[in-house]
């Protein structure tokens, strides 16, 4: 494509170096869409005849059909997917595929193409999204009332429900989800026209190409169109935070199902068992995805670091973009599909979360609470608590099976009627806390949204 001033080849290694084909190929319907848009804008300001346009467009249609039908023979010499393209459409119509390239760059192309892929999977992995979030609520449907212990540093800290629980995930997807979007609408503008880097002399519409690809508009800095993967590195942190999210979600699951927890029971479908060890259950898929966000946190930071030092405008070190990104949109979507459904069937052991949210030491806030209303001040309180939690260690007697009297006469008889979960649960009343009413409001409301 630049044999004018070349006199050698191009080594084989640097090819080998410098081709992005073997994964940039996924970008052909963006490529072919972005050129017809360009084309028909040539058309327009009277660059191609309408027959040579149609020319152009079939041509592009045709290799499409090749590609998606495994047909294609892409090429590393062609180095990427728009020589690639670009070239077989010459071949087929002849020398008028040479004209399609007029007031464009490889570098508006790119960048064309690949804000039209993000958008295509953002989208996607909002659906994928929105799935899991389904699956969660299912589950939190079935276990709104399944009394386990909430945790604080991994000790049992107060009562809660299984239900509301697994509503603090949808919360998190939902934040995802919101982030994506913040994405797709910054990312929403066209690049094309920006030529090179300093646009064209020969001018198109590109107000008409933009609105051809369902951009919202056309970038206002050519320079800036050509240099900015902001959108590369917006998607890997956004897809990093939802694979912490998978990741905290996985590990909870994993305690869950361990012999020493036993308050979830995964599906065979979705463990696996040990080659030598033939009792093994093993949560393998949350290993993985616990392992995995790791993968997706390498991928933002090697974005990153491709970037920071580029000066304006376009650089090689930007074809580094594909691979980190490609990764993480396969990772995630992989990973919530799998995760939406292994949680469709996680099944709740409510007696083993019962027998622990049973420990009377879990309503010792709640003993508290019942001294301030009292009048007590709650430091005061709190310290009454702690030596009747002291004696209660001290004495091997349970909290709630304890004479309170013995440590302060503020506790009444009454303060045995604190020991009780359900009341404990039913008194959380305030928005965002766990009683059971409130969970089953907040179900509602996410059925609704
Ligand atoms: N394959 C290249 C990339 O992904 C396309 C742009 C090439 N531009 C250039 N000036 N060499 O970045």
């Amino acid at each position: 494509m630049w044999k004018g001033r070349f006199q050698k080849q191009t080594a084989d290694l640097v090819q080998q170096y410098g081709e992005s084909i073997s994964y940039d190929w996924r970008l052909y319907p963006h490529d072919i869409a972005g050129s017809i848009a360009h084309a028909r804008a040539q058309k327009v300001a009277g660059l191609l005849t309408a027959d040579e346009f149609t020319q152009i467009e079939s041509g592009l249609r045709e290799i499409e059909q090749e590609i998606a039908d495994g047909k294609f023979e892409f090429s590393i010499e062609l180095e990427d997917i728009h020589m690639n393209i670009e070239s077989a459409l010459t071949k087929k119509i002849g020398a008028v595929g040479g004209k399609l390239h007029t007031a464009r760059s490889r570098n508006d192309q790119v960048a064309t193409d690949t804000r039209l892929y993000c958008r295509t999977e953002i989208d996607t992995i909002t659906e994928l999204l929105a799935d899991f979030q389904a699956a969660l609520l299912n589950r939190a449907e079935k276990y709104a009332d399944a009394v386990m212990p909430g945790y604080t540093h991994l000790q049992r800290g107060q009562p809660v429900t299984a239900g509301h629980h697994l509503l603090a995930y949808v919360e998190m997807l939902e934040r995802d989800r919101q982030r994506l979007a913040g994405c797709r609408h910054r990312l929403n503008i066209s690049p094309l026209g920006s030529g090179a880097l300093a646009g064209s002399t020969i001018n198109l519409d590109r107000a008409a190409i933009a609105a051809e690809l369902g951009f919202d508009a056309p970038s206002t800095n050519s320079m800036d169109a050509i240099a900015d993967r902001d959108y590369i590195a917006e998607i890997l942190f956004a897809l990093s935070l939802c694979g912490a999210h998978l990741s905290r979600f996985s590990e909870d699951l994993i305690l869950w199902c361990s012999t020493e927890f036993g308050f979830a029971t995964l599906s065979d479908a979705h463990t696996t068992g040990s080659s030598l060890m033939p009792q093994k259950k093993n949560p393998d898929v949350c290993e993985l995805t616990r392992g995995k966000s790791g993968r997706l946190f390498g991928n933002l930071i090697s974005m990153l670091t491709s970037l920071k030092g580029l000066p304006l405008t376009y650089n090689r070190d930007l074809q580094e973009d594909k691979e980190p990104l490609f990764d993480s949109i396969d990772t995630i979507k992989l990973a919530l599909k799998v995760n939406t459904e292994m949680t469709s069937d996680l099944e709740i052991n409510r007696d083993a979360c019962l027998a622990a949210a049973s420990d009377p030491l879990l309503l010792a806030t709640d003993l508290a609470d019942y001294l301030v209303l009292k009048g007590i001040p709650f430091r005061d309180a709190h310290e009454l608590v702690g030596l009747a939690v002291a004696k209660s260690n001290e004495t091997k007697t349970p909290l709630d099976q304890l004479d309170l009297s013995i440590v302060s006469e503020h506790f009444g008889p009454d303060a045995s009627k604190v020991f009780n979960l359900d009341r404990a649960l039913a008194a959380r009343t305030n928005p965002g806390a766990p009683s059971i009413e409130n969970v089953r409001n907040e179900i509602k409301r996410w059925k609704k949204s």
